[in-house]
């Protein structure tokens, strides 16, 4: 049986696509054959996210769907992994008993040996009777059931200080979705212990990573041709490394990052509001190819609400980091999270949000609806008791305020010179040349379209702004390359 061919599909945050990358290198290395489509592959994994009810539905749908695949494809494998998988993997087989394999994300690196297992039990299983692994002949227990618990078990209880012993993660060009843009984890888990929040008894508590691997691992990729890196993790500000007496911190890590020949832009998300220091805000002004940009998740603008959100910063001390931000770090962008709806939230609070946002002027937000994830404090301590649909007019009346600010922003670069990475295409032609319409981003992560020379793709180069609508920047056509590409560090 070959059974070689795999598909992918990825849900939710940078951390999961990193996953899915390191699972995609883990398969090529081991033989496997990366397929664009699930009706192509013979192993098909769901990379799950389970901040949100909403994310975890969509997994359910997904792998609704799959049952099809199982019955056109009996030797066909379902793995289902990430955060979800980590908190409900008995009531994944339960409601989907086609699936194969449910494995969390402190366990990326056995899924080659897993999936290999998974095949031979397949084989004996079918062995003899060469149609047995039918949908109704499919055994009521999972081939293969790994042991998850342990680790959400002991969390909880304080016991258990790592989720991640092994990591070593293989770095596949192949396995990226280009070969000039990569992330590179610097730490696991969360300890902010936010009361809505489900992060930390899935992804463990926090723990760092030794800054000589990760110094590493960036030489690799620069080897690899990776001109941009983004250093990821929960809440990356907190980074720190003890060793020999001395204290690396993410101000340290960017500086020796900075350093490594090749690199032409590095960013890191996300930051936690409480301890951004001067001397990290710094060292992104002083570095030119560190970008000035800033995800610092503000969650409310009301103190009510973040003491109950347990968020451990006021309005006040948020509203001061920005001014600090925006003062220590000319240009910079500021981008955030928020959560409306939250338990108990009334109207004169979700006021003080909109008057945040206005404030910030942040770049963009990112807005959910709040959703009760059983197992945290809040899901123990409050009710859930903001009626949907005042949910719903919450989010669409703070987005309009927040998209206001970033066409606003956005009309403010007409005219500037930015240097942008160009990433790929738009699959529009421009109507005067017939050129192909490229996409890129800004160091601040603003979407720039043009149209261009396709051999533009996977270079910086620096472009004027001519026009702005609400998300995207329009630059003027270039049908060459530029001869030289300048460093500039606005926006
Ligand atoms: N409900 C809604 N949004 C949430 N987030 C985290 N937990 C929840 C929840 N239970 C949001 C926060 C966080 C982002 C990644 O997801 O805004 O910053």
């Amino acid at each position: 049986m070959s059974l070689r061919r795999f598909h992918i599909e990825t849900l939710g945050c940078q951390m999961n696509i990193l996953d899915s990358e390191l699972a995609a290198a883990a398969l090529l290395e081991a033989g496997y054959i990366p397929s664009a489509t699930r009706d192509g592959a013979d192993v098909v994994l769901i990379n799950t996210c389970s901040v949100r009810q909403h994310a975890e539905d969509k997994v359910y749908s997904a792998l609704g769907r799959l049952k099809d695949f199982k019955k056109e494809k009996p030797h066909g494998l379902i793995v289902v992994m990430g955060c979800m998988a980590q908190k409900d993997q008995a009531g994944i087989f339960k409601r989907a008993p086609h699936v194969d394999l449910v494995l969390g994300p402190g366990q990326l690196e056995q899924l080659p040996r897993l999936v290999g297992t998974l095949r031979e039990r397949m084989s004996h299983a079918s062995n003899g009777k060469k149609d047995a692994v039918q949908d109704t002949a499919r055994p009521a227990t999972p081939l293969l059931e790994v042991s998850l618990d342990r680790f959400a078990r002991t969390h909880r209880h304080g016991e258990i200080k790592e989720s991640f012993k092994h990591y070593d993660p293989r770095r596949v060009p192949q396995a990226r979705g280009n070969r000039f843009q990569a992330m590179v984890r610097i730490m696991f888990g969360c300890d902010k212990l936010c009361t809505y929040c489900i992060v930390p008894s899935v992804r463990g508590p926090e723990q760092c990573r030794d800054p000589k691997e990760i110094l590493e691992e960036v030489r690799q990729l620069a080897d690899q041709g990776v001109l941009e890196i983004t250093l990821i993790g929960q809440t990356v500000n907190s980074y720190r490394w003890h060793a020999g007496g001395k204290t690396t911190e993410l101000a340290d890590l960017l500086a020796a990052v900075h350093d490594i020949d090749g690199l032409r832009r590095i960013r890191f998300l996300t930051n936690y509001p409480r301890g951004i220091s001067d001397r990290l805000l710094d060292t992104i002004r002083e570095l030119p190819r560190i970008a000035p940009f800033l995800h610092v998740p503000a969650q409310s603008g009301s103190n009510a609400i973040l003491r109950r959100m347990k968020r451990n910063y006021t309005l006040e001390e948020y509203r001061d980091l920005l001014d600090r931000m925006y003062a220590k770090v000319p240009g910079a962008s500021v981008t955030s999270d928020f959560i409306v709806g939250f338990c108990g939230e009334t109207e004169a609070e979700f006021r003080e949000t909109v008057e945040l946002v206005r404030y910030g002027r942040f770049k963009n937000s990112f807005i959910f609806k709040y959703s009760e994830r059983a197992g945290t404090k809040a899901a123990a301590e409050f009710p859930d008791d903001i009626p949907e649909e005042i949910k719903r007019r919450r989010n669409n009346e703070l987005l309009d305020v927040q998209n206001a600010i970033t066409f606003e922003l956005n009309r403010e670069m007409i005219g500037r010179r930015v240097e942008i990475l160009v990433d790929g295409t738009t699959g529009k032609t421009g109507e005067e040349n017939g050129l192909p319409q490229l996409s890129a981003r800004t160091a601040c992560d603003r979407i720039v379209v043009f149209n261009g020379d396709p051999s533009l793709i996977g270079r910086f180069i620096e472009v004027e702004i001519e026009s702005a609508a609400p998300f995207t920047l329009f630059a003027k056509s270039l049908a060459t390359s530029p001869a030289a590409s300048i460093v500039c560090r606005t926006s």
